[in-house]
């Protein structure tokens, strides 16, 4: 099976006004069951919707006369300076939306200046993805295999990549009921180079990929990963306050809020809405990253303001790669940044660490 699943990719400027407008282009551009494999969420889809609607339970009450011109959006993580915090959420596979797959959105998120973090399961090696994108910050977001040699051969290669962080993912020991895909029989059509020693990949269906990483997931895997690497180690997938002290406790370093963009758990919360409790809990103490629903920059001000450090995109940026490559990918993050600094500067917001001064207000009409 080649890895150029889709041919004739356009790489090049993309004309959108918003999220709905990205959707509808890669409706068009990604085959069907890719599409509906990338856009889709579990069962009945309340989560997955709420995950947008619920950035309206918290409302951002301007401010004027704040001598406020020109917002800066740049940030400094880790002693990189980001042009914003927003970042590329891990995503399976991106050569399900453009011929030139992670290379190009690894480029394109490079060119915009921000934070790249690779998926275990991408269609390119970290060695490809590393070349492709040569000044951003790498992350590695981690699927554990069964066999601790073959994950110390995983820590390895990343490390090798100049990663700079590993992030387990916690929330997805078993595949999120994905209802689309089982109509369709998605099923992979591109290899996964980096788990190959666990996992081809080729033909495979999500739940069968799932099932051959590692599932009975606990603290023992923070800490084996953390005995053995001296990145990092964030736990993604953290929706309840009593997971941070057992994601801490066993030497995570950072917590990433997420419910998987509504694929997993479906009837839960809202990852917006578990934000402020998890940050509580963090007091602090390590970064966080959020994601899930993003489609606004007000949706990035109201996480910052909720207690982020950085907030993760992954639909918004797959649909701009599949319309348009690396720049697609890179206007994509343009976009939203655009959106940030127009929200900032209606809020009184200058900086980012005054978005993250900024109280928000419950919305107590809906
Ligand atoms: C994902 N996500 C994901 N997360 C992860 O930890 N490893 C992965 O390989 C993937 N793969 C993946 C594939 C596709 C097609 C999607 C849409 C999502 C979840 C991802 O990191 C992130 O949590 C959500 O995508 C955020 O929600 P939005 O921005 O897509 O709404
Ligand atoms: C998904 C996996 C790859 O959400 O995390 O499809």
């Amino acid at each position: 099976m080649s890895n150029s699943y889709i041919t004739g990719s356009f790489e090049g400027h993309i004309d959108f006004i918003n999220y709905q407008d990205l959707v509808e282009g890669a409706s068009k551009v990604i085959p069907g069951p890719s599409f509906g494999y990338i856009h889709s969420g579990a069962e009945d889809l309340y989560t997955y919707d709420q995950n947008v609607t619920a950035f309206n339970h918290k409302l951002i009450v301007p401010h004027v006369l704040m001598d406020v011109e020109q917002p800066d959006t740049s940030f400094t993580f880790d002693n990189d300076k980001l042009t914003a915090p927003i970042i590329m959420a891990p995503v399976a596979a991106h050569a399900l939306a453009h011929e030139k797959a992670e290379e190009a959105s690894a480029k394109g998120v490079s060119d915009f200046g921000t934070i790249y973090t690779a998926s275990s399961f991408a269609s390119r090696s970290l060695e490809d993805i590393r070349a492709a994108g040569t000044t951003s910050p790498l992350w590695f977001q981690f699927y554990m295999s069964k066999d601790d040699g073959i994950n110390l051969n995983i820590i390895d290669i990343a490390e090798r990549n100049g990663a700079k962080a590993i992030i387990l993912t916690a929330d997805a020991t078993v595949g999120g009921n994905r209802e689309t895909d089982r109509r369709t029989g998605f099923t992979f059509p591109v290899p996964l180079p980096i788990v190959k020693e666990y996992q081809s990949g080729v033909g495979q269906t999500m739940d069968t990929v799932y099932n051959s990483a590692k599932q009975k997931l606990s603290p023992k895997d923070v800490e084996f990963i953390a005995s053995h690497s001296k990145l990092p180690v964030y736990v993604k997938g953290v929706q309840a306050r009593e997971d941070v002290n057992r994601s801490l406790d066993a030497g995570a370093k950072g917590i990433w809020v997420s419910n998987h963009g509504g694929r997993q758990l479906d009837g839960g919360p809202a990852a917006f809405d578990s934000l402020q409790y998890v940050a509580e809990a963090v007091d602090g103490r390590v970064p966080i990253v959020f994601d899930s629903g993003v489609r606004r920059g007000q949706h990035i001000f109201k996480a910052l303001a909720s207690g982020a450090d950085l907030v993760a995109i992954g639909r918004p940026a797959i649909y701009g790669l599949s319309l348009g490559g690396s720049t697609g990918t890179r206007e994509v993050f343009e976009h939203l940044k655009h959106e940030l600094e127009i929200v900032m500067q209606l809020a009184g917001t200058q900086t980012i660490e005054d978005i993250r001064n900024t109280t928000l207000r419950n919305n107590n009409f809906i």
